[in-house]
């Protein structure tokens, strides 16, 4: 990338110091072409916002890569009533901390893809979702919001003080904090005022979402590329990323990734996607190699629902190809764990399946009971208790959980399985170092 997009106003390596980082607030964000692309999407046929969005292939950045003007495209023809979109800033994927950055530094950017997606898509109410524990965060949000009112982008007569005749309002709705609330059917209940129980699709939220009507859930980053696509185009949009080398759909644009573990540099970096890990960790201009020069052992490849990278797969490009290339759910939010040599791959699927075990709703008997068996499971291993047999009752546990074996509702417990499954799979020996001889008797032939 020759220059940032995103971050355009976030000084971050290698355009720029993130120690002098501050909040920009409306005058700044006006006074470096802030709230322009709105003023030329308002200018557009919404029809024709929604077309560009699709010709970009802007994929969702909030884990799934489904494209945004494809989804935008579902919402059934207006009737005159209340149409929903709900801005999924939940972000309690272990790891991913990629939406916060832009919400603590240039919430406008956010606002101004809200904006515009409202306008796009005919839709009166945004409801911008954020995780309980972002409390710094929401207030950030929250003032940013006030002041979008105040200057009329919000609210009143119309979009940016009447300019044309459709008005917006936007809510900060805080989340509880419960991991399960970012899977967009949980976040519809919750909305709701419900417990963040996930729904059986179909129907999809696009035609039945909160409090029954049409409502988009886009992620907070995927929204905040919808502001620079109006305003650069398609053409520019797509000389960032790459193609996808298996036919598969292309991964445009740039992307936030936030590594976190074993680096030197770990933070949130901007790239093209379609950067090598290799690149992304060795560089100096992003984590600036291993830390105490220790050996790569894998990495999570984007929150840990999507399983590891192992240590033959440094060289993994970071786009939305990774998961058939790679045996890893896929590119997930981006944001890289990363482990040295050093690292207890035995400790490392147990504390994921905690997590899982945690976080599960509890609707899904092979999802509630499966996470749980699972960690006991694990935990016998990892004290040295496990036989093989265990090994293989892991792995049969984590491929009977999920959307993918067709068991569950919800996706957290494909996560569950992907990350156990991948985590066991490449480390297998290390697993099976910890179980115990086996009592079987062993015959000697003379
Ligand atoms: C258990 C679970 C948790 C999720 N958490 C988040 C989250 O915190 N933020 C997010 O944007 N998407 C999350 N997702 C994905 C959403 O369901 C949904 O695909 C996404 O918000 C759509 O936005 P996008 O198309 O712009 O990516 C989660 C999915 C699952 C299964
Ligand atoms: S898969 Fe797990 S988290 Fe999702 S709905 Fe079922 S029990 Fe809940």
């Amino acid at each position: 990338m020759n220059e940032p997009v995103l971050t355009k106003r976030i000084p971050t390596s290698p355009w720029g110091d993130p120690g002098t980082r501050h909040v920009v607030h409306y005058d700044e964000f006006v006074a470096t072409g802030g709230y322009e692309a709105l003023r030329k999407a308002i200018s557009m046929d919404r029809a024709d916002v929604v077309t560009l969005v699709k010709d970009c292939i802007l994929r969702g950045r909030g884990g799934a890569g489904f494209p945004a003007g494809l989804k935008w495209s579902f919402l059934p023809e207006p009737d005159g009533e209340k149409r929903y979109l709900c801005i999924n800033c939940d972000e309690a994927e272990p790891g991913t901390f990629k939406d916060r950055l832009l919400v603590d530094y240039d919430p406008h950017l956010v606002l101004e893809g809200i904006a515009i997606a409202c306008w796009a898509c005919d839709i009166d109410v945004a409801y911008f979702f954020i995780r309980g524990e972002y409390h710094h965060q929401a207030k950030v949000m929250e003032h940013a919001i006030q002041e979008a009112y105040r200057n009329g982008v919000f609210g009143g007569k119309g979009l940016l003080g009447g300019a044309v005749d459709h008005v917006v309002e936007c809510h900060l709705h805080r989340s509880a904090g419960a991991y399960i609330c970012g899977e967009e059917t949980g976040l519809l209940e919750a909305v709701e005022g419900k417990r963040g129980w996930p729904r059986i699709k179909p129907p999809f939220p696009a035609v039945k979402g909160v409090f029954g009507r049409p409502t988009i859930v886009n992620n907070v980053e995927t929204l905040a590329c919808v502001g620079p696509i109006v305003e650069h185009g398609s053409d520019w949009w797509k000389q960032h990323g790459c193609e996808s080398t298996i036919g598969a759909a292309p991964s445009y644009g740039p992307k936030l990734m936030g590594v976190s573990g074993h680096v030197n540099r770990p933070g949130v970096f901007e790239c093209d996607l379609g950067i090598p890990l290799r690149e992304l960790i060795e560089s100096d201009k992003y984590c600036n190699g291993m830390r105490g020069g220790k050996r790569f052992k894998g990495a999570i490849a984007g929150g840990v629902s999507m399983g590891v990278l192992g240590p033959d797969q440094y060289e993994a490009e970071m786009d939305f190809d990774i998961g058939t290339k790679y045996d890893v759910l896929g590119l997930g939010t981006a944001c890289p764990t990363v482990f040295d040599e050093d690292t207890d791959m035995v400790a490392v699927a147990r504390n994921c399946a905690r997590f899982f075990k945690n976080e599960s709703c509890g609707q899904c008997t092979p999802c509630r009971e499966g996470a749980d068996w699972m960690l006991k499971v694990l935990l016998r291993i990892e004290r040295g208790g496990g036989t093989t047999k265990d090994l293989d009752l892991v792995l049969e546990l984590a491929g009977s959980m999920g959307l993918t074996p067709g068991t569950t509702i919800c996706g957290l417990a494909d996560g569950n399985n992907w990350a156990v499954r991948t985590i066991v799979n490449k480390y297998r020996g290390e697993f099976e170092a910890r179980l115990k001889p086996s009592l079987i008797p062993v015959t000697i032939s003379s």
